[in-house]
């Protein structure tokens, strides 16, 4: 982690910073800052700037030994390399989570996949795999155009495992539903969900 208090902001809308779960995560980031004036926030827009899908070519250079890797295999590692450390300078991670096609956005996929290394991020041990990205907070500001019917939600608790994989199962989710069911309902979760965020940053 840093010196100074670090907060690594990800967004993955379509719509940029335009889109409901990137505002819910901006009102957490906002707060944060103002509790943290001294502090850093690291912001990565996934639909700006997306994550190429991991494809047989990246994940061999994951698996190549250093001293065997091409000079393409070195700069697949190093753009990976680069996504970790800015987790592991991280006090804590907001991630504005929209809800496509009952899972979570493709570019988040294609991030997690460029997360997730053997030897780096997790080991396997005897007792099965262990993370190695330490124990941070991490939030997650979900917005849905539908409400799902309780135990249908397979997003979230994929989100949880992918980073208790990692190490990290001190997670808060912060949900907006029903944004496309209406106007009174959209501005109702989306108060709600203001108020949740105001208390998770106090
Ligand atoms: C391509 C696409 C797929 C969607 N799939 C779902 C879905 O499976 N379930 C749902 O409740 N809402 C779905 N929605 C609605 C979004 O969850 C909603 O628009 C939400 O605000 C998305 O977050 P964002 O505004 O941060 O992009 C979908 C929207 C889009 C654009």
């Amino acid at each position: 982690m840093s010196t100074t208090p670090t907060l690594l902001s990800l967004q993955s809308s379509l719509f940029s910073h335009d889109g409901q779960s990137s505002r819910l995560a901006a009102r957490f980031v906002a707060a944060w800052r103002e509790r943290h004036p001294d502090g850093t926030v690291i912001e990565r827009d996934l639909a700006r700037e997306p994550v190429p899908h991991l494809d047989a070519e990246r994940f061999q250079a994951f698996l190549a030994a250093p001293e065997a890797r091409t000079p393409a295999q070195a700069a697949v590692v190093a753009d990976s390399d680069a996504l970790i450390d800015e987790w592991r300078r991280a006090d804590a991670v907001a991630i504005a989570l929209p809800t496509y096609n009952f899972g979570i956005p493709s570019t988040l996929k294609a991030y997690f996949d460029h997360l997730a290394r053997a030897g780096v991020t997790f080991r396997y041990t005897e007792n099965g795999p262990v993370g190695l990205l330490g124990a941070r907070p991490v939030h997650l500001f979900v917005a849905r155009g539908g409400v799902l019917a309780a135990g249908s939600d397979h997003q979230t608790p994929y989100v949880r495992q992918f980073l208790a994989f990692l190490g990290m199962t001190e997670v808060n989710v912060v949900h907006a539903e029903g944004l496309a069911l209406g106007e009174a309902q959209r501005d109702a979760a989306l108060a709600e969900a203001g108020r949740r965020i105001d208390r998770l940053a106090a």
